[in-house]
């Protein structure tokens, strides 16, 4: 959730570890700082806040010195304030850490104990605080760091950097990730590939358990045992221009308008279009004998797996469990061994989600993973990975990827109905059509963005709004819900249509719009009897259909979004867009902080 940066090398750090930082702010955003060696001596300059303060900072107290770490927060312990910022330290250390370290609470009253004195709330000074005794104790950099690792319990990612050791930077890690990024006569270390992006574009990615001792000139890998350990330099595809903002307001905006591209770069790589079939990557199992499903995901994840589900059921007639991770991984529930285990996730690094992911595998559960960072803990952890091809996504609320997920989702469950026996070729045909369709219709919608923008004007004066759908439209309108909450701050429900009359009736009046998605499917008459229910108590209706669907709709919405009609198997994933851009341009219309709204992290890698 925080982002970590750092540098030894030739040039000034600062700047450099600063740059990092703009790139990995969207991982937390409430505080940050930056330590170098300034004539062997560790200063450090800590803001509260967004970056631009520690800039403001910066520019008044600079700092200059040629190895350097900085950090971007996400508050765990301890409240988002500049004596909590990091790097922490003392003036023999300074360290950064990304991560929970479980065990603090003994260790600081040991390292209390033995005289040292914290400063902050964090559970981070305690690394600071362990590498400064053993220090202290006459160790070297290399011992003093080993030796405080192998007491840290948790999940952790760090940098530190030493007093008098110019040059040298010691990086590790426990299931969360870090990467070291090889320059000419510099160094780097970073939390994820972006913020190394500009830099290099020959990386090393760190395994659990790892070690790393670097200088400008060499990284020397090794486990906490100080045992050298092999980790290969692999050449990234990410270029630094993939990361901006490309004339758009804020990258969900343009993140919005990659929908139709990477739908297309996700079905390049699982479809061909001369036989019109589905091909996966190979599997370490065959889906014809899984007995059934288990998804799991978190947030926006767990929607798309929603709509998985009613893909496999339907389609391939195939049983599936789901649940929300942070509920499987503690629920127990007897599983058949070798089911299909579907995480899914953008980041792959999702506490709650990696954890069930593992709690799947003690069940003999075959892991295949819909990712969309190729280089994730979840990817090493599975036994198959089938990426969503939608390149980096910063803004907070995931828009691209949520699309990229189902993409992979519905290309999944053609392959199992063939492999299933309930799909023959001219069925398979006919769905991939449907899919190859769906870049050029996605497409399409933005010619609607002026009909969502007016829809957004009803939306921003509510307090509360009701979304609703049926069938694979229900999870749609649970993403429209969480997407409208996250970034505009505005409470929103999403109910199953149906569901309606059970309780939610009751909050229906002209103040509490009602934004439906309804597209002409075989569920198309039954959502419009709940709307009209709806509108008979005041209820205004806002809703979104198709083509086919415009005319009934009309008849009873107070303003209506018409998208080009699709095949009912992909119609969820082009309702989605439009759902997601009513989300924006609330949010644009109330000013928040659209790509980083407030108490949000982009992966969550905390329980
Ligand atoms: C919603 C959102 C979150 C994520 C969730 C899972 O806009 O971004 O709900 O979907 O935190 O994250 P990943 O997919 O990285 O596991």
């Amino acid at each position: 959730m925080c982002g970590i940066c750092g540098v030894v090398g030739r040039r000034h750090a600062t700047p450099i570890v600063f740059e990092g930082l703009r790139r990995l702010e969207y991982r937390g955003y409430d505080s940050a700082g930056i330590a170098t060696l300034v004539d062997g001596r560790v200063e450090r300059r800590r803001a509260a806040g967004k970056l631009d303060n520690l800039a403001a900072l910066l520019k008044k107290s600079p700092l200059p010195g040629t190895t350097g770490i900085g950090h971007t927060r996400w508050a765990t312990h301890g409240a988002p304030t500049a004596c909590n910022a990091h790097p922490h330290g003392t003036e023999r250390v300074a360290i950064v850490h990304n991560g929970i370290i479980e065990n603090f609470e003994t260790l600081r009253r040991e390292l209390e104990a033995a005289g040292q004195v914290f400063e902050t709330e964090t559970d981070s000074e305690t690394i600071a605080l362990l590498v400064d005794y053993h220090l202290q104790q006459g160790l070297e950099p290399k011992e003093a760091a080993l030796r405080a690792l192998r007491r840290l319990e948790g999940a952790y990612a760090v940098a530190m950097i030493f007093a008098g050791h110019e040059g040298l930077m010691i990086g590790a890690c426990h299931s969360a990730p870090l990467a070291v990024g090889f320059g000419d006569d510099e160094m780097f270390l970073g939390s994820d590939s972006l913020a190394l992006a500009p830099l290099t574009r020959r990386i090393a990615y760190m395994e659990d358990g790892d070690c790393v001792v670097i200088t400008p000139k060499s990284a020397e890998f090794m486990n906490f045992d100080g045992a050298p350990v092999e980790r290969t330099i692999q050449l990234t595809a990410l270029a630094a221009g993939s990361i901006g903002k490309d004339g758009y307001r804020h990258y969900m905006e343009k993140e919005l308008h990659e929908h139709p591209l990477v739908i297309g770069q996700t079905l390049q790589r699982m479809v061909d279009p001369a036989s019109r079939r589905v091909i996966l990557p190979e599997l370490p199992f065959d889906l014809a004998e899984v007995p059934r499903a288990v998804i799991t995901a978190c947030g926006s994840a767990f929607f798309a797996g929603m709509i998985g589900r009613y893909w496999l059921e339907e389609i391939a007639r195939l049983p599936v469990d789901i649940d929300v991770a942070s509920e499987m991984r503690y629920r127990n529930p007897p599983l058949t061994a070798g089911s299909l285990g579907l995480l899914i996730s953008q980041s792959g690094e999702t506490a709650d989600t990696l954890a069930a992911l593992r709690s799947l595998r003690e069940k003999a559960i075959h892991i295949a993973s819909v990712l969309n960072v190729e280089h994730s803990t979840m990817a090493r952890e599975s036994d198959v990975v089938l990426g969503t091809v939608a390149g980096p996504e910063i803004s907070v609320a995931s828009t691209k990827a949520f699309t990229a997920q189902l993409t992979v989702l519905a290309c999944l469950t053609i392959a199992t109905a063939r492999a299933r026996g309930k799909l023959d070729t001219l069925a398979e045909e006919h769905l991939v059509s449907a899919l190859l369709d769906l870049p050029s219709r996605a497409a399409e919608v933005f010619n609607q963005t002026d009909a969502i923008r007016a829809m957004a004007q009803v939306v921003v004066e509510a307090r509360d709004v009701l979304y609703l759908g049926r069938g694979s439209m229900f999870p749609v309108a649970m993403e429209g819900a969480l997407k409208l909450k996250e970034i505009s701050y505005i409470h929103a429900e999403a109910y199953a249509a149906g569901e309606m009359k059970h309780g939610p009736i009751s909050l229906i009046d002209r103040t509490v719009p009602i934004v439906a998605t309804v597209p002409s499917n075989a569920l198309f008459e039954k959502t419009l009897s709940n709307l009209q229910e709806a509108k008979a108590r005041g209820g205004r209706l806002l809703v979104f259909t198709d083509t086919k669907g415009a005319e009934r709709v009309s008849a009873i919405a107070e303003q209506m979004v018409v998208l080009p009609h699709v095949h009912d198997f992909v119609a969820p994933i082009l309702q989605t867009i439009p759902v997601q851009m009513l989300a924006y341009e609330v949010a644009v219309l109330k000013g928040t902080d659209v790509d980083q709204p407030r108490n949000l992290a982009k992966s969550v890698t905390v329980e």
